[in-house]
């Protein structure tokens, strides 16, 4: 569905995020007709560049981060039109008049913070005193927001000075991506499945990041996080929400968050004995996590697996495990939901244990399977085995299908709309931390170094033991 003219200015819009993520998605909307040509997108950054010269930058962020057979020179050029540019300084007066003259008072108007957070307070003051922002004005920020409760409450608190809830959409590109919103799709638009959706019904949940990458190039920052800050606390944080959250009564923003946020806070605490956190050694030419921090010592997760509770009727007694890491032997994120067993098997024990287990896939070949068991054709009696019932969406929407379309895209088009549905509401980022820190302080005030493990495993033995000791096991990366 096209959306009304806008002028977007994305602060950083020379960076690593608007190169790779935000102007490759704003480019595929724009070439499927999604997006007015009436629309400007302004990159403001510190850089002395002039439109052509950022164009440029443009055209060379396209080439590399947009797949070859959706390039071509018309769309491309007709959205380099929309481009523009203004140096600009946070912290002073240069630059702020000239972005003025860019946004018109009679568009929607939308500011991305792709800034360091340091800065959000300082932009917003500044489009205030410039007269760049109303009461229809949006605002987008990006993770990491804070490190800790405190430093969220306090952005939180810079924020609120200058805008209002309902003007502030902080991103969590997870929730963009298409399945996670399936899931709600699977949860609540299905009559199959939420009767099950319970401790009832469910043995147990795992949700798994698995991500091939190290951290080099950004070790500084990421040594100062961990994957418990970087991932567990934002990304999976929204997976398990979505996952255990009561039906909202609408798909409404609030109503959908309400929901989320009731899900952070019934969580318990985490028992140290439910953690383990490991960090990738190196192997051959491929460098060890302390290479790459450029580090001669750190005690900094580059892995980590949780055992999750919470704590209400729905979920007493059915624990989610979370796991991400990098390094690892393939990028798979999954949600796989692990029903109980029949509670009576009438095929006799040589039958075996056959159990339905709902994988939810994000990434690669995002779909869902779910498992069932079946008679083994042939003559070979009543011999049962398990099969998938598949859905791979690509198969299912047709491989040219442009639909299933990138995280960001989706978001910033939201944004534009004015839908907030997928974006953290202030209070959810703050329950999210307020859970999360005393994780991390457990660790930190015990100074308990991290596993190791191989680059192309699975994470540390400790993590497949934390679940053997329950009589259960992860998932396979593969
Ligand atoms: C980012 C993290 O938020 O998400 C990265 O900072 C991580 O460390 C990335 O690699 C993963 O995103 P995706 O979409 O590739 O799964």
């Amino acid at each position: 569905i096209p959306v009304d003219p806008f002028d977007l200015t994305i602060f950083g819009g020379t960076g690593d995020l608007a190169r790779r993520k935000i102007l490759p998605g704003l480019y595929r909307r724009f070439r499927s007709g999604q997006m007015p040509e009436d629309s400007r997108i302004i990159g403001a950054a510190r850089s002395d560049l002039d439109d052509n010269q950022y164009r440029d930058e443009v055209r060379a962020a396209l080439k590399e981060f947009v797949d070859r057979d959706r390039l071509d020179d018309a769309s491309l050029e007709g959205f380099l039109d929309l481009i523009r540019y203004v140096s600009i300084d946070a912290m002073g007066d240069a630059g702020w008049k000239e972005l003025k003259a860019h946004v018109r008072p009679d568009h929607i108007s939308a500011f991305y913070f792709s800034v360091a957070p340091s800065l959000f307070g300082p932009l917003a003051e500044r489009l205030h005193a410039y007269g760049m922002a109303d009461q229809s004005t949006r605002i987008v920020v990006e993770k990491p927001f804070g490190r800790d409760l405190e430093s969220a409450r306090e952005l939180n608190r810079t924020l609120a000075e200058h805008f209002d809830e309902t003007q502030i959409y902080r991103i969590d590109h997870y929730l963009g991506k298409e399945t996670v919103q399936n899931l709600m799709a699977l949860r609540f638009g299905n009559v199959l499945f939420e009767p099950l959706w319970n401790s009832q019904y469910v043995d147990h949940i795992q949700i798994t990041v698995a991500e091939t990458v190290g951290v080099g190039g950004r070790g500084g920052y990421y040594d100062r996080s961990g994957a418990m800050r970087d991932m567990v606390q934002n990304h999976l944080m929204q997976l398990l929400c979505l996952i255990a959250m009561e039906p909202p009564s609408q798909f409404d923003p609030d109503a959908v968050r309400d929901e989320k946020l009731k899900a952070i806070r019934a969580l318990d605490p985490v028992k140290p004995d439910s953690i383990v956190r490991g960090q990738y050694t190196g192997k051959g030419s491929t460098p060890s996590y302390l290479e790459d921090v450029e580090a001669e010592e750190s005690n900094t997760e580059s892995f980590i697996a949780l055992k999750v509770n919470i704590s209400n009727w729905r979920w007493a007694g059915t624990p989610i495990y979370l796991r991400t890491g990098k390094r690892l032997k393939a990028r798979q994120s999954e949600i796989a939901v692990v029903f109980k067993d029949a509670p009576h098997s009438i095929f006799g024990a040589e039958a075996g244990r056959h159990r339905n287990i709902l994988t939810i896939r994000l990434q690669p070949n995002e779909g869902m399977t779910l498992g069932v068991t079946i008679k083994e054709p042939g003559p070979g009696g009543m011999r049962l085995i398990d099969v998938p019932l598949d859905m791979t969406f690509a198969e299912a929407l047709g491989a040219e299908n442009d639909q299933v379309t990138d995280a960001y895209e989706r978001l910033v088009m939201d944004v534009i709309r004015g839908n907030q549905t997928l974006f953290m509401r202030g209070d959810e980022v703050e329950a999210a931390w307020a859970w999360t820190d005393p994780i991390i302080e457990s660790w930190d005030s015990t100074d308990r170094k991290p596993f190791p493990y191989e680059p192309g495993s699975s994470g540390p033995e400790e993590s497949a033991m934390m679940l053997h000791r329950e009589n259960r096991r992860w998932r396979e990366i593969r």
